[in-house]
């Protein structure tokens, strides 16, 4: 991939600004930890796994700046990076499960010195970061095979390059599909409000020469009622024990439109996405967005000023609308209670 999502470089954090693609490819330069966590917030770094490296190399920035006489203050102000980096965005798990790693491995290090400590948290972070590639290409692996030969994939919201340290989830399915020979196409939806789909994905697909056809979301059931969609592969924010899924606001709808046409709809996610503490996708908390993200179109009004808006961000999937959870430990199908626990267990 000819593009770097996040690394850590020079003990500062390099981001591909996501506001400013497919126009301008500009990565900033981050040197404290309350501006990483401004730039999840903002979106200037998104996608579930990006998002979980990116508060890991956030804590380790944070741990950085810290002055401290006693390793209780050191511990004490730590804990208040990691907090800072968990009000950042709710829905995506992998945030929560970055920020737990992170904070185990300091603990762990407890009785070393303050500069070992700060040291083994810059590692881990890096760790986190290259261990996602890793299993992304994994997914992809595992993914490629349930993927026809000459297949027309259709893809919402971005899950690509863009939302992990590299290749993606939904997008690593694809990758792994067409680097194994298959010629397939993508359909993209565009994804409003944020349109991750029209500016993200169709952009590294197009970078990748992978053939992709953009449509907007309410085309998606056009298509697959004329039999030109053969499958559905999508990314996730967080997996319940039961299955359900929640992922960008409007898969719930193609996933609904797929069973109605016969066309199996999968999942990809790390098993970091998984969140078992969950029963089912009713308890996944759903962030609620700014209602400019629906008015405003880059910054032109699209919608009278004054009217009432609704901006979910994610919605929940229920696991009966889909047809395999992809993992980089193999693909669940079926009875996803036994399966997903089977995976982290
Ligand atoms: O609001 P975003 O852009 O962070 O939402 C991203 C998605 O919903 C992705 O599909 C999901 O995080 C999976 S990314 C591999």
């Amino acid at each position: 991939m000819s593009f770097r999502t996040i690394e850590w470089r020079d003990n500062k954090v390099i981001m591909i600004d996501q506001t400013r693609l497919p126009g301008e490819e500009i990565y900033n330069e981050y040197e404290d930890f309350q501006s990483v966590a401004e730039a999840i917030k903002g979106m200037i770094i998104r996608g579930a796994p990006a998002i979980g490296v990116a508060a890991a190399m956030g804590i380790a920035l944070g741990a950085r700046e810290i002055i401290a006489d006693t390793h209780e203050s050191f511990f004490q102000q730590l804990s208040n990076v990691c907090d800072v980096m968990a009000r950042t965005r709710p829905t995506a798990v992998n945030l929560f499960w970055a920020i737990k790693r992170m904070k185990r491995v300091a603990d762990a290090h407890r009785d070393r010195e303050l500069a070992y400590i700060r040291e083994v948290l810059r590692l881990e972070a890096i760790r986190i970061e290259e261990e996602d590639l890793e299993i992304c290409k994994a997914i992809g692996r595992h993914g490629a095979k349930l993927i026809p030969e000459g297949a027309t994939v259709l893809t919402h919201c971005n899950a690509g390059g863009l939302a992990t340290a590299g290749y993606g989830t939904a997008l690593g399915v694809i990758r792994a599909a067409h680097d194994a020979g298959k010629k397939i196409k993508v359909f993209a939806d565009e994804t409003r409000p944020w349109l991750q789909g029209a500016r993200l994905t169709a952009w590294e697909l197009m970078k990748d020469g992978i053939p992709v056809t953009l449509i907007s979301d309410n085309m998606a059931g056009f298509f697959m009622h004329k039999g030109e969609i053969t499958c559905c592969v999508v990314g996730a924010d967080r997996i319940a024990a039961n299955g359900d899924t929640a992922n960008k606001i409007g898969t719930y709808s193609v996933a609904v439109l797929a069973k109605e046409n016969n066309i199996p709809f999968y999942v990809a996610a790390p098993v970091s996405t998984l969140d078992l503490s969950l029963a089912g996708g009713s308890d996944i908390p759903i962030e609620e967005r700014h209602a400019r993200e629906v008015t405003h179109l880059h910054g032109f009004p699209v919608a009278p000023e004054g009217i009432s808006v609704r901006n979910p961000a994610f919605d929940v999937t229920p696991a009966r609308y889909i047809a395999g959870i992809i993992t980089e430990k193999g693909v669940v199908r079926g009875d996803y209670e036994r399966g997903l626990k089977k995976l982290v267990g």
